[in-house]
C-alpha cells in the first residue's frame, strides 16, 4: 500500500520522483506529495486526489533540487486530503525532517501523547508525523543516527525514506513489513517501495530485508543491520529485466484491457520449459521440496486474499481431482490468528500476484514457524514472499499494473493446474493421462485466444444491464470460484453490488433478490453438471429475473432458455475456469467504463496491500 520513491545525484529530482510516483500509483492513489532539497531548504509539495493535481500544482510551484523523497498514498490514519498527504514534517515547523512512510504504526496514538506533553504541535492525523517528529527530537547532526534511535519505538510496519536540510547530501531508509528497495545508478541512487519505480533509470537492485537501515547519497550506499553494532548487511545486487513496454498501454485504452488480451501470452510464458514430455508431468526449478518428500505430504493448506484466494479455491478442485490429495483454503487475514490445528505433513500455499499482501506474509512466517514446509505462488520477483518463502514458483504473467487483477488469476490457475498434474504423476495419475493433460494445457493459450471472439456480445450485454444495481454470478464446481472472481471484478472497478454463489445454494438466500431488474451470470459450459445448472437457472427465470449465460461454443439450446449468451471454446472441464473467466473480466470492463468509473484506479482500492 502507498508507493516510495526517493532520489539522491546529479539531475533535477522533481521529474524523477514524478515519473516513478506515476508507476507507483497502483500502489495508492489518494493523495500525493514531494519533498527536495537545495542545501538547507526544504520544498514540499503536497496534493490530495491522483498524482495528476500534484502535477498541476508543481507547474506553478516547481521543486528545485537533485535530492528528495516522494509518496503516493493509500491513506490509513486520516482522511485523503492535502493535509495528510506525505512527505509530513517533524521539528515543530523548523522543517528539521521530512518523512515519507509505508505501513502502520500501531502505537502511534500513545507516541504522539507523549511527544504533545513535551509541547510538540502536530499538524496531520497521520501516524507518520509521529515518526517524523520522533527523527526531529533525537536528531542531532547525524539523521541516520537519529533514524536509528527512533526505530525500536515503533511497533508497526514501515518503510521510510527521510531526508534532513541538517544533512542536506544524505537519504535514509528503513524497512520493517513494508518492502524498500534501493536502485544503484551512477552518480545518482535511487530508495523506492517497489522496482517498478526504477523502470528506465537503473537495473541493478537491492531488496532491503527486515531490520535493515540504509543510507544513500549521489556517489555511496550502505546497508546495515538495525542491531547497536551496525553490523553491514551482506547484500546482493540483482539485475531486473525491464520490458520497456511493460509499463505502457500500447494500443489499449485501460491497462486492465492490454491485461486482458496479454492472457495467451502470458499462459504460454508460464508454461514455458515446465512441461516434460519425458515424464507426462510438469517441472519446477524452486519448489526446493524432493519428490519424497512432496509424496509424503497428506493435506495442503492454500492461503490467499482477494482473486488470488478465488485462483486457490479452483486449486481446490484441481490437487483434490488430480492429485487426491485433500485441499483446504483459507483467507490469510483468518488463518493468521486462528491458531487452527495443523496435521503433521501438511504442506502450505500462499498464492499472491504481489508477494507483498500483509496478511498473506503473515500467514506464511506463521507457517514457517510451526515448521510446516512452505510454497509460494507469486508473479512479483523478488517479492517479500518470494524471498521468505521455502520454495515457489513464479507466474510469469509479467506486470499487471491495473488494480483488478485479470492475467495473475488466470496464471494462477494455470500453475496451480501445472502443480497438481506433479503431484499427481507421483500418486494415481498414470503416464497416459499425464501426456492427455499436456496436451490440453498446451492448447489453453489458444483456446483463451479465441476466448475474445465474445468480446463484441460482451460489449452489447454490458449496454443492455450497465444501470443493474445487483447482479448475480453463479456457477458450480470448477466455475463457482469463477463465479465469486466474476462477482469481484464487477464490484471492485463498477461499484455495482454482486454476489458470486454456488448456482444450487442460491436458493437458500440470495434468489429473494431475484427481479426483472436483477441479471443473473450463470456459467453453464457443457460437463458433468451441466443439467443441474440448468435447473438452477430454470427457477431464476421462473422469477422472472435476466439470465446471462456463459455457455459452450455450438450450444444452441442454452441459447433457446436464456435473454443473452455468451459463448466460450469447449475445454475439459477442469481447465475451464481459463476461459470462463475471460468474459466476465470483459463484463466488468464494459459495464466499469459506461459507468463513467475509473477502470485501472478504483475507488478505494489498492494494488498492493501492504497493511493488514
Ligand atoms: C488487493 C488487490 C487484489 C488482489 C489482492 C491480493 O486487494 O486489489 O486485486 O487480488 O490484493 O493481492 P495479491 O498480490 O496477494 O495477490
Amino acid at each position: 500500500m502507498c508507493g516510495i520513491i526517493a532520489y539522491a545525484g546529479r539531475r533535477e529530482a522533481e521529474p524523477i520522483l514524478i515519473e516513478g510516483l506515476r508507476r507507483l500509483e497502483y500502489r495508492g492513489y489518494d493523495s500525493a506529495g514531494l519533498a527536495t532539497l537545495t542545501g538547507p531548504q526544504v520544498h514540499l509539495r503536497k496534493q490530495a486526489g491522483r498524482i495528476d493535481n500534484l502535477i498541476r500544482y508543481l507547474k506553478d510551484r516547481p521543486a528545485p533540487g537533485c535530492h528528495g523523497i516522494s509518496h503516493t498514498r493509500w491513506a490509513t490514519h486520516g482522511p485523503a486530503n492535502d493535509r495528510n498527504a506525505h512527505p509530513h514534517i517533524g521539528g515543530n515547523g523548523d522543517g528539521l525532517v521530512a518523512v515519507v512512510h509505508n505501513g502502520v504504526i500501531e502505537n502511534y496514538s500513545a507516541l504522539k501523547h507523549h511527544l504533545q506533553e513535551q509541547g510538540i504541535v502536530f499538524q496531520t492525523a497521520t501516524d507518520t508525523e509521529v515518526i517524523a517528529q520522533l527523527i526531529a527530537h533525537h536528531l542531532n547532526g547525524d539523521l541516520m543516527a537519529a533514524v536509528r534511535k527512533v526505530l525500536p519505538l515503533l511497533k508497526g510496519t514501515y518503510g521510510l525514506a527521510v531526508v534532513s536540510p541538517r544533512e542536506p547530501e544524505v537519504i535514509v531508509g528503513a524497512r520493517l513489513g513494508s518492502p524498500l528497495v534501493l536502485g544503484i545508478g551512477k552518480g545518482e541512487n535511487f530508495l523506492a517501495s517497489d522496482p517498478s519505480a526504477l523502470a528506465g533509470n537503473t537495473n541493478k537492485v537491492v531488496y532491503l530485508q527486515d531490520h535493515q537501515v540504509c543510507l544513500l547519497s549521489r556517489d555511496r550506499w550502505t546497508i546495515e543491520d538495525q542491531n547497536p553494532e551496525r553490523t553491514p548487511a551482506t547484500v546482493a545486487i540483482q539485475d531486473i529485466d525491464w520490458d520497456p513496454g511493460d509499463a505502457d498501454k500500447g494500443e489499449f485504452e485501460h491497462f486492465m484491457l492490454k491485461e486482458i488480451y496479454e492472457q495467451p501470452e502470458a499462459l504460454e510464458n508460464a508454461m514455458r520449459g515446465r512441461l516434460d514430455e519425458a515424464d507426462a508431468s510438469a517441472h519446477f526449478g524452486g519448489l526446493n521440496l524432493d519428490t519424497q518428500a512432496l509424496r509424503g505430504m497428506d493435506r495442503i493448506i492454500i492461503t490467499a486474499c482477494g482473486t488470488s484466494y478465488h485462483a486457490g479455491l479452483v486449486g481446490e478442485y484441481l490437487f483434490e481431482e488430480i492429485a487426491r490429495i485433500p485441499v483446504e483454503v483459507e483467507y490469510a487475514s483468518e488463518f493468521r490468528y486462528r491458531n487452527r490445528p495443523i496435521e503433521r505433513n501438511t504442506l502450505m500455499l500462499a498464492i499472491t500476484q504481489s508477494g507483498e499482501t500483509a496478511d498473506t506474509l503473515a500467514a506464511l512466517r506463521e507457517s514457517k514457524r510451526k515448521g510446516h514446509p512452505t510454497l509460494a505462488l507469486c508473479n512479483v520477483v523478488g517479492s517479500t514472499i518470494a524471498r521468505e518463502t521455502d520454495g515457489g514458483v513464479y507466474l510469469h504473467a509479467g506486470p499487471e499494473i491495473g488494480v483488478a487483477s485479470t492475467k495473475a488469476f488466470t496464471n494462477q490457475v494455470l500453475v496451480l493446474t501445472m502443480l497438481a498434474l506433479y503431484l499427481g504423476r507421483m500418486r494415481n495419475i498414470s503416464s497416459l493421462q499425464g501426456v492427455r493433460i499436456l496436451e490440453e494445457l498446451r492448447a489453453m493459450p489458444k483456446m483463451v485466444h479465441r476466448t475474445f471472439a465474445c468480446h463484441d456480445a460482451v460489449r452489447r450485454i454490458a449496454e443492455k444491464y450497465f444501470q443493474a444495481n445487483n447482479f448475480l454470478y453463479l456457477g458450480r464446481q470448477y466455475l463457482y470460484p469463477v463465479a465469486l472472481e466474476g462477482a469481484l471484478k464487477l464490484k471492485e472497478i463498477s461499484y455495482i453490488h454482486a454476489e458470486g454463489y454456488p448456482a444450487a445454494e442460491m436458493k437458500h438466500g440470495p434468489i429473494a433478490l431475484v427481479d426483472e431488474e436483477t441479471p443473473s451470470v450463470f456459467l453453464i459450459p457443457r460437463g458433468a453438471v451441466f443439467d443441474k445448472v440448468m435447473s438452477n437457472l430454470e427457477e431464476i427465470k421462473a422469477r422472472g429475473g435476466p439470465v446471462i449465460a456463459i455457455a459452450s461454443e455450438q450450444d444452441q439450446e442454452v441459447a433457446t432458455h436464456v435473454e443473452d449468451v455468451i459463448y466460450i471454446p469447449e475445454v475439459p472441464e477442469y481447465l475451464q475456469p481459463l476461459v470462463a473467466v475471460v468474459p466476465l473480466q470483459l463484463l466488468a470492463y464494459h459495464v466499469a467504463l459506461l459507468r463513467g468509473c475509473d477502470v485501472d484506479r478504483p475507488r478505494n482500492l489498492a494494488k498492493s496491500v501492504t497493511v493488514e
